[in-house]
Formats: structure tokens, sequence, C-alpha cells
């Protein structure tokens, strides 16, 4: 049966929650697998948005277990205030699970995420989660985990322990005020209470699930371009999302996934700083921000936006082993007469087909493109990949061959229905 994985293949944004939606009507379990509450997963459907952070985009599904593996850090008042908010809009969470092993992000690790960012010189434009902090503790081997919070006196030794150590960097390094330890084990020990019942041990429940043959889906959050180690350092996450990252996230073997399907844009955004070869900082920029929405769903930021860079795509597809491609937002393009797609680097002089992940490099890249020509037709009521127009058709054609990847969904809009599946 399968293990899918869904991995963004840019720079994050792809429109993963609404292709982790889509494949979830097969799925038993929907595994987030590594990152936290910097990541924004939209799903539209049935004249609702569902904006979700830590909880995976599978949820809205009654047949699925919803699961928050070991490989993600996470904030217990950002899930609260999440899980507040979706109920409202009538989610319902009882099949929801969180891992005993994952991280805790405690409320100085978001302090100790926005004193780093308040720096003029070495900003990463983060999200300001404390994702970074948090990682950075657990390979330290300072990070408490969901498994100390169910032992109180565990968890009030690790805690005093680790402010010990934190309250002198937070006062003397960024002379801020130290963390009031009482409050902080209090407050978090409350949180105990309502996190004990869906606690699980999910690499035990997974490899079960595996065994027994049930259809599983990893949601990745962020995307390749800015994995921690082949993304473009230092202006990356702290986490691991390309689908090695699913495997340690979850504890699934690397020879169970299946389908690992990489999500694309039609063209390419970033959010925050660091090195993107294709931006457009003209009007056509702007025309794409406006017709794509192009704001965070975390923090609101307007998007960078650029032409679609096959090279970076290419050396996604190969670093993640895609075995199928999901391109979104081709509606968006709709009304330019010419597109351009970035299908070598002009690197120190010489012609480069191979993408530079090293941050400092990649800025010193000049793309080389290739035109295509453009569209004018509303994409949003086309269901099948004959019904777009020829130079759309030609447009995905041309991707599918530089990138190797057979394309197996294209988004035509954001709703779950505008989607050509085939
Ligand atoms: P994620 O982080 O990869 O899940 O993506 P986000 O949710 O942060 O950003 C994708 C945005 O594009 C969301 O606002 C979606 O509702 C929207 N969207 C998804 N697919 C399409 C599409 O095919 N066309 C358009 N116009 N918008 C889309
Ligand atoms: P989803 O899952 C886009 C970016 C931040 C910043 C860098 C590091 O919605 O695709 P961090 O807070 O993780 O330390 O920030 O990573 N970033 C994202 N960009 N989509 C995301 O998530 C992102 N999560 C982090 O903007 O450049
Ligand atoms: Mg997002």
């Amino acid at each position: 049966m399968a293990v899918r994985v869904v991995v963004g293949a840019q720079w994050g944004d792809e429109a993963k929650g609404k292709v982790v939606d889509l494949l979830s009507q097969n799925s038993r379990y929907v595994v987030r697998y590594a990152g936290g509450s910097n990541a924004g997963h939209t799903v539209c459907t049935n004249g609702k948005t569902y904006k979700f952070h830590l909880i995976p985009s599978g949820i809205l599904h009654p047949h699925v277990t919803a699961v928050i593996a070991d490989g993600v850090v996470v904030d217990l008042r950002a899930l609260k205030a999440e899980m507040e908010a979706l109920a409202e809009q009538g989610v319902e969470f009882s099949r929801l699970r969180v891992g005993l092993g994952a991280h805790l992000t405690l409320p100085y690790h978001r302090q100790l995420d926005e004193l780093n960012e308040a720096r003029l010189e070495g900003r990463i434009g983060t999200t300001r989660r404390g994702i970074g902090p948090t990682y950075a503790d657990k390979a330290a081997r300072i990070g408490l985990r969901v498994a100390d919070l169910l032992d109180p006196e565990r968890f009030a030794m690790l805690l005093h322990r680790v402010l010990e150590v934190r309250n002198r960097v937070l006062t003397r390094v960024y002379n801020a005020p130290p963390i009031d330890e009482a409050a902080l084990r209090d407050e978090f020990l409350a949180h105990a209470e309502w996190l004990r019942p869906i606690v699980a041990d999910v690499p035990a429940m997974l490899m079960d699930a595996v065994a027994r043959g049930e259809p599983i889906l990893l949601e990745g959050a962020q995307g390749t371009l800015l994995d921690l180690d082949y993304g473009t350092y230092p202006y990356v996450t702290s986490s691991h999302p390309v689908s090695a990252g699913a495997c340690l996230g979850t504890g699934i073997a690397p020879n169970q996934l299946t389908e690992i399907w990489g999500v694309a844009k039609a063209y390419t955004t970033r959010v925050g700083e660091g090195p993107f070869p294709t931006e457009l900082n003209n009007e056509i920029g702007d025309y794409i921000r406006n017709r794509g929405r192009e704001y965070g769903t975390t923090t609101g930021r307007a998007r960078r936006v650029g032409w679609l860079d096959l090279v970076a795509l290419r050396y996604s597809a190969r670093l993640n082993g895609f075995t199928a491609l999901a391109v979104t937002l081709l509606d968006v393009l709709s009304g330019l007469p010419t597109l351009k797609v970035c299908t070598a680097y002009r690197y120190r002089g010489e012609l480069r087909e191979q993408f530079l992940a090293d941050g400092f490099a990649l800025a010193e890249c000049e793309p080389i493109y290739t035109e295509l020509p453009g569209w004018d037709a509303d994409l949003s009521a086309c269901r099948r990949r004959a019904d777009l127009p020829r130079n759309a058709q030609a447009y995905l054609d041309f991707i599918e061959d530089y990138v190797q990847t057979p394309i197996k969904l294209i988004s035509v809009g954001p709703n779950r229905e505008q989607t050509i599946l085939d």
C-alpha cells in the first residue's frame, strides 16, 4: 500500500496544503514530519478557507488520523490557538495525535528568534516562530520534549537546568528580562492536561500502519531550497523539508516510500532574505503577486516573486527523487504575452546547468532564460489537461521535459475542485 510524501519543491508556499488535502482522500494517516508553526498551509473547500500551521492539512477528512510526528517542533500556545480557531470553523480534533518525541518550542525560543532577527546585518528574515532556536537546542541536547512534559518532575528539573543558561544569555548578551521559571513551568504543566490524551508513540503507530498496509501521506512543510543541508544556506530553515526528512521525522524506513510528490508553483516565490536569481522587481512581478495573492499565510509578508527556475526545480527533483510533480497556480500566469523559464545560470563568466545551493554563490548567478509564448484565457474552469490553451500545455510539456518528471496534478485555482488530475 502507498506511503506517499508531499514535498515543497521550491522555497515554500507551493500550495502543499491544497495538494495534501486532495491526496488525503485516499489516506488513512496524514503526518506532518518537519518544521513547526512557521508553516502556513491553506485549504479552500465548500466556500471556506482553512489555514493550518501545525495541524496536518488532511484533518478535514473524517477518515484521516492527523499526526504531528516527532520531527516537528511544537509550540503548544500556537497549537492551542490554532485548534481554537479551527474549532470555530467546525473542525474536529478527536483524530489528532502528537508525537512523544517532538521537541517543544518554548517562549524563550521565540524570544531568541526575535532578538536575532532584530539585528540589522545577517538577518535571515525568519517567521520569528522560534524554529531555529528550538532545533538548535535539540541538536545541543538541551531541548524539552512532549514526553518530558507528561512527567511534571522531569519537566521542572529539565526546565530549571536550561533556564539557568538561557536566562544568563537573555540578560547578559541581549539585555533582555529573564524568563520567570515558575510561571512558565505552571503554564506548560497546564498545557500537559489537554495534550496528554492525544499524545502517541508515533514511530510505533506508523510502523504498525505500514505493516498493516494502510495508506499514509507524509506532509512536508517549507520547501527543498529551505532545507538546512541542501537549501541556500544560511538563508534556510532549521529542519529537513526534503523527502529524506520524511523518514527522519516519522520513523518510516526509506524503502517504504512508494510515491514522492514534488509541489511547484508555475513560477517562483520566496519569503525572507536570501538569493533568488529569477526574482522580478518590476511590473510583471507585481502582476503575478496580485493575481496569486502572494502574501504570507503565517506572517502576512509580501512574497518575493520571479520566473520559474527550472535549474532549481531539476535539482529539487533529483535530490528528493520525485516520482510525480504537482504544478500549482498555473492560472496566475494568464495574461502575460511571454513567459520566461530559467534553464541555466551564468556564474563567474561560465554557463552552468547545475544549481548552486551555497547561498552566497547563488547570489552571483545570473539567470539564462528560455522564452515561451503565454496565453490569455482564464484557466480556472479547466478540468483536463487537454482543456488548457495550447501554450499552457506546451509550458507544462517544457517543464516535464526539462525536469524529467511526469506532471500528475495541475492546480488552476485555490479551490479543491479547481484541479486537473490525469
Ligand atoms: P503551502 O504553504 O505550500 O501550503 O502554500 P500556502 O497555502 O502558503 O500558499 C498557497 C496559496 O495559493 C494559498 O493562498 C492557496 O489558497 C492558493 N492556491 C493554491 N493553489 C492555487 C492555484 O492553483 N491557483 C491560485 N490562484 N491560488 C492557489
Ligand atoms: P510553508 O510550509 C515559505 C522561510 C522564512 C525564512 C526562512 C527561515 O508554508 O511552505 P524560519 O522561521 O523557518 O526560521 O525562517 O524560511 N520559511 C518559509 N517560507 N513558506 C514556509 O512554510 C516557510 N517557513 C519558513 O521566510 O526565509
Ligand atoms: Mg505556506
